[in-house]
């Protein structure tokens, strides 16, 4: 671990279809690891919509659809493109090295200290 920082290889990028997600658990987080080309995302596996999972969310490109409801969000940022949820998708940074993919477990991006900071941004 350097600046804070907690690097962990979760997965092979060649074990998450292109275009797709693969569903993981460390310990008490739920992740989808969401592959576009040689790219990966980690996002976590709750739609901040009504809380329910994403295991069978689909994907277009970098628009990750919830099954429930149909909310969408742009898994580069977390946030909503359309849909009923308000609030942004969680995630954690996330990068391929070598073939693997690897997620910095040490700075979560909870949807509420996301939706936090856009609300305390907009105060100022
Ligand atoms: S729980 Fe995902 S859109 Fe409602």
């Amino acid at each position: 671990m350097a600046n804070g920082e907690d690097w962990q290889r979760v997965i092979a990028l060649n074990e998450v279809p292109n275009g797709g997600l693969r569903c993981l658990e460390r310990g008490a987080v739920r992740l989808l690891i969401c592959r576009v080309h040689d790219e990966a995302y980690a996002v976590i596996n709750r739609c901040p919509h009504l809380g329910l999972d994403l295991d069978q969310a689909a994907m277009y490109e970098h628009e990750l659809v919830c099954p429930h409801h149909n909310a969408c969000f742009d898994i580069r940022s977390g946030k909503p493109t359309s849909g009923p949820s308000v609030f942004p998708l969680g995630g954690y940074p996330c990068r391929v090295l070598d073939g693997e993919v690897e997620v910095d477990f040490a700075n979560p991006d909870s949807t509420m200290d996301r939706h936090m900071r856009a609300v305390n941004a907009a105060k100022r």
